[in-house]
């Protein structure tokens, strides 16, 4: 079947079947591939993307339960500006062997983008589905936090305060 998808602001067509996962047609039918495979059973959150502006375990979303909602990757995250999760995760130097991340920054967006100003509870709920194999747990909570103050300082920078 063919499907037409909304990739990071793109217009994108697919012929797959209905229950090909997201995944797949981002990764090898779209050429997407900074959103990655890990578990394929929706238990680690590698392959983490926004889908209608929601966190979603690509890897268990079939492609037919898109509709025309606007998908986002990795690539697209930032594509226009650099988004201040990923700033944070760079002034935090979080990543070690990187393969988790994009999912992470995946989750922690969506989060801040519902939760400006998360506790660390509320961190630990929203990121628990994401797993990390080098344990970058700590680092991960503290990027969030150092975004979240980052956006608060951006929003009274553009109302003068
Ligand atoms: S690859 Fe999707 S949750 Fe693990
Ligand atoms: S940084 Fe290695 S798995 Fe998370």
């Amino acid at each position: 079947m063919r499907y037409k998808l909304s990739v990071n602001k793109v217009s994108e067509t697919a012929d797959v079947s209905p229950d090909t996962p997201l995944l797949w047609v981002l990764r090898d039918v779209l050429n997407r591939v900074g959103t990655k495979y890990g578990c394929g059973m929706g238990l680690c959150g590698a392959c983490t993307v926004h889908l209608g502006g929601r966190a979603v375990r690509s890897c268990i979303t079939p492609v037919s339960a898109v509709g025309n909602q606007p998908i986002t990757t990795i690539e697209g995250l930032g594509a226009e500006e650099r988004h201040p999760v990923q700033e944070a995760w760079e002034a935090l130097d979080v990543p070690q062997c990187g393969y988790c991340q994009a999912g992470q920054i995946m989750s922690a967006a969506a989060l801040l983008d519902r939760t400006p100003h998360p506790t660390d509870d509320e961190i630990d709920a929203a990121m628990s589905g994401n797993l990390c194999r080098c344990g970058t747990y700590t680092r991960i909570r503290e990027a969030i936090h150092h975004a979240a103050n980052a956006g608060q300082t951006a929003g009274a920078a553009a109302r003068g305060e």
